[in-house]
């Protein structure tokens, strides 16, 4: 990897600003609901602590548009924070100002403390300067660890890398070594999976694999879309209405490209999405007024299985049924079962997918689980991730 870590520069006693993607879910009464971004970013804090920086972290949580929400506050996450990290993490009065930098003044070396959601400062997404400046002013040393916002350019990720020397954190390291691996050096039969509602955000990404991979597997409302472009029946189904001319166009490419597209030939459907509602199988085109498809039928899993069985690396993004509901999470299952049996590489872009794969008490198994949602599907597009781009090079590395 060509960008400078945080293993690569002193430390100890330095002010330390760490940006991480603790955009966790959260109940209405306000508990977290899955600490899996937090609990992936512990080791980049515990190292930083260890190695006796004064750690100033900060994140977004939700999408408040710089003003303060109430219910977007941070008290739980870094309560759980807290906990997961088994220290008393401090947490600020607000992002920047007196209050924070007096705060942050009383750190001893090893001791964190959080600033308020970032987002509640109107200069964080306009990538402000001054306000990336402020920010700079808490720290020595920036350290980036937020790879699910790694394609955002904001003031906390990239701003922030023009005041201070800008290095990866640990799970930023991690996160570029698979994904780069994945897209720019795969081993092959590559096989890429895609699921969850939507053709728009994913239009770049299916070209890519079009072009990459061996096979393009589409499961999930996405693939109702370009059903619809076949001029299948679909009854109640979700399709996105505006996007079937993409579909269509996509598949045309597809015919001269590397990978063959496969959709599903048949699909479960219900006429209410409620646990264990009456359900049957059909073809695509035989779903009658009324019904929706939610799920992949058994004769996809099984075709679906067998190109998985030959693939040496999968990449899976968004899931492939109504998995929240089972019994429609059966062929999301399914073929993350199939994955794991062909011993492939695999490498899953994060989201629901990772949510899915939890809840279904198969997320261990899988070989990278990445914390990007959109970041995931613009590094797999090959565009630049400005939050990766402000980190240092490792060769000629300058100093600031
Ligand atoms: C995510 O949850 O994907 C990241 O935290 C980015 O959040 P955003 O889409 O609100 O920038």
């Amino acid at each position: 990897m060509s960008k400078l870590t945080l293993k690569e520069i002193p430390l100890e006693g330095k002010r330390v600003f760490v940006r991480v993607d603790f955009n966790v879910p959260l109940s209405p009464e306000g508990e977290v609901l899955d600490d899996s971004k937090i609990l992936a970013s512990l080791s980049t804090l515990r190292y930083l602590s260890e190695a006796g920086a004064r750690v100033v972290v900060a994140t977004h949580l939700g999408r408040p548009r710089g003003q303060v929400v109430e219910e977007l506050r941070l008290d739980p996450v870094v309560e759980r924070l807290s906990r997961l990290m088994g220290m008393s993490v401090k947490k600020a009065d607000g992002v920047i100002g007196k209050k924070v930098e007096k705060a942050v003044a009383e750190l001893r070396p090893g001791e964190i403390i959080f600033l308020e959601n970032i987002r509640f400062a109107a200069g964080e997404e306009k990538n402000d300067p001054q306000f990336a400046a402020a920010l700079a002013r808490l720290a020595d040393v920036f350290v980036n660890d937020a790879f699910g916002t790694a394609h955002r350019e904001h003031a906390s990720n990239c701003g922030i890398a023009r005041y201070l020397p800008a290095v990866a954190g640990l799970l930023m390291e991690t996160e570029i070594q698979y994904l780069s691996r994945s897209r720019d050096n795969p081993p092959r039969p590559l096989v890429a999976v895609l699921g969850g509602r939507k053709v728009a955000d994913k239009i770049g990404v299916i070209r890519f694999f079009l072009e990459q991979a061996d096979a393009l597997l589409l499961g999930g409302g996405m693939a109702n879309t370009f059903l619809q472009a076949r001029g299948l029946e679909l009854g109640n189904s979700f399709f996105e209405e505006g996007k079937t001319e993409d579909a269509r166009r996509l598949m045309e490419e597809a015919e001269k490209k590397a990978a063959a597209i496969y959709l599903p030939r048949d699909l479960v459907i219900t006429r209410e999405l409620r646990p264990n509602a009456e359900c049957k199988i059909v073809l695509p085109g035989e779903i009658p007024p009324g019904w929706h498809a939610v799920d992949l039928g058994p004769e996809t899993v099984a075709e679906f299985s067998e190109v998985i069985r030959g693939a040496r690396m999968v990449l899976w993004n968004g899931p492939l049924g109504a998995y929240e509901v089972p019994p429609f999470d059966r062929g999301t299952e399914m073929i993350a079962r199939a994955i794991v049996d062909s011993g492939a590489e695999s490498i899953i872009g994060g989201g629901d997918i990772v949510a899915a794969l939890e809840k279904l008490g198969l997320a261990e198994r899988m070989i990278h689980l990445s914390t990007g949602g959109g970041a995931v599907l613009n590094f797999w597009e090959g565009k630049e991730l400005p939050g990766i781009a402000a980190l240092m090079d490792r060769s000629g590395a300058e100093s600031k």
